[in-house]
């Protein structure tokens, strides 16, 4: 530490080694009691607590001090560090064994008293964010931030060790492909022109490959106007990182290396090669391109039994480019009738027409409203594929694919958690690999790209890029998958200007378009460019996951709300006439 005229030891790091040394502490007043007259405080600074007692007999001076002190004052002291009665030992604190009679106490600065007691676990999230200094004060808040800065540092050190440059990349931006809402920023000096914030530094870092630099990281801040949720915040940090002369195991070597060291930083081991897991396998087999593979539920195949009997609604929905899949659930034949409704309810809110179901029971038969289209024997079957015994029920669900998946890898989650299946002390790290180049987006009514439209397409695909058959095309890109969340993705990227040239065209982007748009970068590509790839990491999600919280808001010192809203400094605020004629900018909102 940096021994200062007002601090020259740490509250937290005072014990039975100490005794008999003069120190100067400074800190909070965590707590003040009067027990028979002596008055202890806790005084607590970021290192932790350390205990002061005042006693009329022995320290009456600052028992008087003590006296007109209240709980958060800032107060500075000066004493000998002693050893307390045995039996009154605090196991709970590190310094418990220690204490100290000051013989001098200064108030450094007064406190009102706090809006919310500081250790109540049950104050709401909203009142925590409107004093977010007074949050940070919590033990938990501060244990995440810290744990935050060591597995940056753990990062820092690892890519610095690799070779790679720390570079910054800028804010006030074109635009970026990510595929989110911008951010604007209107332009006071170029009248009706925005630049927009980052989505991520995706093409300056691409850049950088061409400018020579051979291997980037940043800490990179990236804005996102998208609608939030717990794992979602407009504004967030990546992990982010570009190499040049690369192919994908090189950069799943050095990120796996990166995520040892980070979960290291947060005391967990952790052993690569993690498991790479084709893209269509984890949506066949989990319904999700991140799947928790922390629990069985496994998802299963039954068209070909569908497609033979007279089941003609599902038939149908396979004819016509549909999929099948069910979940079997072990010991589900007891599940009542309004059970079932709930389960179906559910399906229904993801998205699902309906959710069929069969239910073997023990006498060996089987009870579904869908016998009615299959005959007893292909039950059997299905029952057989399923894996399913007496006394199980399965669900299964016919629709797009993309439904399907979405519909029964939601269902498999539900299960999954509702019915205690989650061993919470694993930590299932995998790649999902071989992503599709393009997804239908029945909104937009045209492929969109995957990843972004700088991703390398396979080269063995190149010829279906060609002829137009663009959902076959697979793209050179990966994504790191932690308890099932996506921690991060990357990808090879496209390094000959031909080939982006073709894949903006497939994603229906003019050449007029693509200029205005990354023209500089299609022209950055013609002059030597290396082949490169990269990744970004959530560092948020990262932080969150390793400190066992829910939301990524604990572990952002100062986050936005579910409506993006700054509950502290109550930003976004209003712009004044004169600000907003400066920015040539209509006000829309009647004064
Ligand atoms: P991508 O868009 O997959 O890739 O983002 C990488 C990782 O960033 C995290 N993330 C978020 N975290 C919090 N709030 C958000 N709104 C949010 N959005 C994304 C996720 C995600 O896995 N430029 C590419 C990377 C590359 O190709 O190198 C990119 O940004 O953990
Ligand atoms: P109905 O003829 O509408 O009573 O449907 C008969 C059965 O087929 C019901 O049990 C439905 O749950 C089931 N069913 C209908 N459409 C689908 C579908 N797309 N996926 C799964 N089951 C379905």
């Amino acid at each position: 530490m940096i021994i200062t005229r007002m601090k020259d030891h740490n509250c937290g790091e005072l014990n039975l080694k100490n005794i008999d040394e003069e120190v100067t502490l400074s800190g909070w007043v965590s707590t003040i009691r009067d027990l028979g007259g002596i008055l202890f405080i806790e005084l607590r600074d970021r290192s932790g607590f350390f205990q002061l007692v005042a006693n009329p007999q022995i320290n009456p001076d600052v028992h008087k001090a003590f006296e007109k002190v209240r709980s958060e004052y800032v107060i500075t002291v000066k004493g000998k560090v002693t050893r307390r009665p045995e039996e009154t030992y605090n196991e709970k604190y590190p310094t418990g064994q220690v204490e100290m009679y000051p013989k001098s106490v200064e108030v450094l600065s007064e406190a009102k008293t706090l809006p919310f007691v500081l250790d109540d676990e049950n104050v709401s999230e909203d009142v925590r964010l409107k004093y977010r200094y007074l949050d940070i004060r919590r033990e938990s808040m501060k244990s995440k931030l810290i744990l935050r800065h060591k597995i940056v540092q753990a990062v820092r050190n690892c890519l610095n060790n690799k070779d790679f440059l720390e570079v910054e990349t800028p804010i006030l931006i074109k635009t970026t492909p990510e595929g989110a809402r911008d951010y604007l920023v209107p332009s006071r000096v170029q009248e009706g022109k925005f630049y927009a914030l980052p989505q991520s530094p995706q093409i300056f870092k691409q850049l950088l490959m061409v400018g020579g630099i051979e291997r980037y990281y940043q800490i990179a801040k990236c804005f996102r106007d998208e609608d939030l949720r717990a794992d979602r915040q407009p504004e967030f940090t990546q992990i982010d990182l570009e190499m040049s002369f690369v192919e994908q195991q090189d950069v799943i070597k050095v990120v796996e290396d990166i995520i040892v060291d980070a979960f290291k930083a947060a005391g967990v081991e952790v052993n690569p090669p993690f498991i790479q897991m084709p893209w269509q396998e984890a949506m066949d087999r989990f319904g999700s391109d991140k799947p928790d593979t922390r629990f069985g539920l496994e998802l299963f195949d039954i068209g070909d039994i569908i497609l033979e009997s007279n089941f003609d609604i599902v038939k149908n929905t396979l004819l016509n480019g549909g999929i099948v899949r069910g979940i079997k659930i072990p010991g589900g034949a007891s599940y009542s009738r309004k059970d079932i409704d709930d389960i179906t309810k559910l399906a229904v809110s993801f998205g699902a027409k309906a959710l069929a179901n069969i239910i073997y029971l023990e006498d060996g038969s089987a009870k579904s409203p869908v016998l009615k289209f299959v005959t007893e024997d292909q039950a059997k079957q299905i029952q057989e594929r399923a894996g399913a015994k007496a006394g199980d029920i399965i669900f299964f669900v016919a629709d797009k694919p993309k439904l399907v998946y979405d519909i029964m890898g939601r269902l498999r989650l539900h299960f999954g958690k509702s019915l205690n299946l989650i061993d919470e002390s694993k930590h299932n790290l995998l790649w999902v690999v071989d992503f599709p180049m393009f997804e239908w987006s029945d909104e937009e009514g045209r492929y969109m790209a995957m990843h972004h439209p700088f991703t390398s397409p396979c080269i063995e695909d190149l010829d279906k890029l060609k002829s137009g058959d663009l959902g076959n095309v697979k793209s050179i890109a990966y994504d790191i998958v932690y308890n099932g969340t996506e921690l991060g993705g990357g990808s090879v990227r496209i390094h000959s200007s031909q080939v982006q040239s073709e894949i903006f065209k497939a994603l229906g982007l003019s050449e007029d378009e693509a200029k205005e748009k990354f023209g500089f970068m299609v022209n950055a590509l013609q002059y030597g460019t290396p082949p490169h790839a990269g990744l970004a990491i959530g560092l948020d999600r990262l932080v969150a996951l390793l400190a066992r919280t829910d939301s990524i808001r604990d572990v952002i010192a100062f986050p936005k709300n579910s409506g993006a809203k700054d509950l502290m400094s109550d930003a976004p605020g209003e712009a004044s006439l004169q600000q907003l004629r400066e920015l040539h900018l209509k006000s829309t909102v009647k004064k």
